[in-house]
């Protein structure tokens, strides 16, 4: 493990540029990157901003494709993860806006919305990287406890204890955040060439426990990662203290 949250977050940065670096992307052949939201992701945005104004990475041949949105959040709300995402990383670095994949929570079809997201990551083959987080009950994206590890993007119920995990970011006001998500499905995931996830923080030492020690299982979604021949957790000291 590395000591702490924001060593994560510089280790993680410069391990993308890397990639994208050694990879070449072209227009016509892009780099195709897998994003997250949340707290613990927030260090790699920093960094890798830094790194674009350093000029030592361009995401100018980049495509992304974000996990996941909550559904029916005003468009302008700021804790909207296409909202996360401007303010903390695409609006400080060269990407083109058409290459941005975000699911549009507001879509009136959702089960149509879950399929274009499909189909568009489809069209470029593969996602190249994913990089992720967990929640501390072990979900990554939204695929919370008990989802099918076969699982496409779709609609998500989300947890109670997800939704206090996460009215953090809403004035500490459960009912201020929403019920369901649209989200990439384990199986989604499990197809990237490779996966990337980040684990910091004490309350997360149940989820890295359960994500390496434990069993397959779909009560913790991020074991999942153990089927993937091409997965890494980057972890902090704080988040190894149940191994
Ligand atoms: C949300 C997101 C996940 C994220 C998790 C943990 O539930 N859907 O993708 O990994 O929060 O967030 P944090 O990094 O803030 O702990």
């Amino acid at each position: 493990p590395l000591n702490n949250a924001k060593d994560v977050g510089l280790w993680s940065a410069r391990y993308i540029a890397d990639r994208i670096n050694k990879f070449e992307p072209t227009a016509e052949r892009p780099f195709v990157l897998g994003l997250p939201t949340g707290g613990t992701p927030l260090a790699t945005y920093k960094r890798l901003i830094e790194l674009y104004e350093a000029g030592e990475v361009s995401f100018k041949h980049v495509v992304t494709f974000n996990m996941d949105e909550y559904v029916g959040m005003p468009a302008d709300h700021p804790e909207s993860y296409r909202n996360f995402m401007y303010n903390n990383f695409f609006n400080h670095v060269d990407i083109q806006e058409e290459n941005i994949n975000l699911l549009d929570g507001n879509a009136e079809d959702h089960v149509a919305e879950c399929q274009r997201y499909e189909d568009k990551i489809k069209s470029y083959g593969k996602i190249n990287l994913f990089m992720g987080g967990v929640g501390n009950d072990g979900h990554i994206a939204f695929n919370e406890p008990a989802s099918s590890l076969a699982s496409r993007t779709r609609i998500k119920t989300l947890t109670h204890e997800t939704r206090i995990a996460n009215s953090r970011f809403f004035d500490g006001d459960i009912n201020q955040v929403p019920k369901y998500s649209l989200t990439i499905g384990v199986g989604t995931l499990l197809d990237s060439e490779e996966v990337m996830i980040l684990i910091t923080g004490h309350n997360k030492a149940q989820a890295l426990e359960a994500a390496v020690e434990g069993s397959v299982n779909h009560l913790w979604t991020v074991s999942a990662l153990q089927l993937h021949p091409k997965s890494m957790i980057v972890c902090d000291e704080p988040a190894t203290q149940e191994l």
